[in-house]
């Protein structure tokens, strides 16, 4: 049988789609007209993306006219919209099926209304993360009084793979256990017991990963390694603390809140396979 609205969510129809509206990505020679609409990022900044080949930035167009902007970031598997705007609701519709066209991404999103219209347009929500911070610049908490540190040795990538079991929402444990030779290793009387994985950009420091082993989880001890690892990343040279866990992941909120980090919001996750374009 015919089904109209073949993916309707709480009876909303599926929104239509306007074929006079075109999106595409941004192309070299438009990188003026993007920054005078948008503001950011600078002229240079788009010219290098473009030369670079990130399909970063798209626009909508409808003949002529520009009638909506897509811009984000990816990383890794997963493709951040950090901002969509559109003229009108056509101009987003088009925005929003343009991203189930880039490639095999998930979606991320920290704007309520852009998660909403995802959810309309059957995009299927893979999770949540909370997103937390502090300054680096402040009293950091008490170094760690039960484990020892020492850079990661032979053995560590399964060593994550033991930290990882359990964890919610971690789709990226090929990245993570891959040869790591910043991670660091924790023991607990000579036995490895944890890994933390530091990364930074620029002042911006996060831990990719910051775990325990099971056996040694629910004592405390994720308290002591977190600390270590905002210490660490001190010494490499960030001033501000950002990070992220599931939101389902109470133990790692618990030990972010020990730790003085504040809640900067939350990031939903889509996935869009199965949506026709
Ligand atoms: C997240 C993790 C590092 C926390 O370390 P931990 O040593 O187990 O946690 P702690 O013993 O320090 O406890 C921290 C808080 O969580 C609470 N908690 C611990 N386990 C819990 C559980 N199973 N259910 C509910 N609360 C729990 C503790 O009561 C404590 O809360 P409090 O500060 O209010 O007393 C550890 O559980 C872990 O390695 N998990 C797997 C990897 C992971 O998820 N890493 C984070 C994502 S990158």
């Amino acid at each position: 049988m015919f089904d109209k609205h073949p993916s309707t969510h709480r009876g909303y129809p599926r929104p239509a789609l306007d074929s006079a509206i075109d999106v595409r990505p941004l192309r070299r020679g438009e990188e003026a007209e993007w920054h005078r609409r948008i503001g950011h990022p600078s002229v240079d900044e788009l010219s290098a993306a473009l030369a670079a080949g990130e399909e970063r930035f798209h626009v909508a167009r409808c003949g002529p006219r520009w009638v909506g902007f897509l811009a984000g970031v990816r990383r890794g598997a997963s493709f951040r919209v950090h901002a969509l705007r559109a003229a009108h609701g056509s101009a987003r519709n088009a925005l929003i099926l343009a991203l189930s066209r880039l490639g095999p991404s998930e979606i991320r999103t920290g704007d309520p209304e852009l998660a909403a219209a995802l959810r309309l347009h059957g995009f299927r929500q893979s999770g949540c993360e909370v997103l937390v911070g502090r300054s680096l610049r402040a009293d950091l908490p008490p170094a760690p009084a039960r484990l020892t540190l020492r850079p990661a040795r032979e053995g560590f990538g399964e060593l994550v793979r033991r930290v990882l079991v359990g964890a919610p929402g971690r789709a990226d444990v090929a990245r993570l256990c891959g040869a790591r030779p910043d991670g660091v290793e924790a023991e607990l009387g000579g036995r490895p017991a944890g890994v933390m994985l530091p990364e930074r950009d620029g002042v911006v420091g996060w831990l990719a990963l910051v775990g325990l082993v099971p056996e040694v989880r629910g004592r405390g001890l994720g308290r002591e390694l977190h600390a270590a690892g905002l210490a660490e990343l001190r010494r490499r040279g960030a001033t501000v603390y950002r990070d992220r866990t599931d939101e389902n992941n109470l133990p790692m909120l618990r030990v972010f809140a020990a730790n003085g980090c504040e809640v900067d919001g939350v990031e939903h996750g889509f996935i869009h396979d199965g949506v026709q374009p």
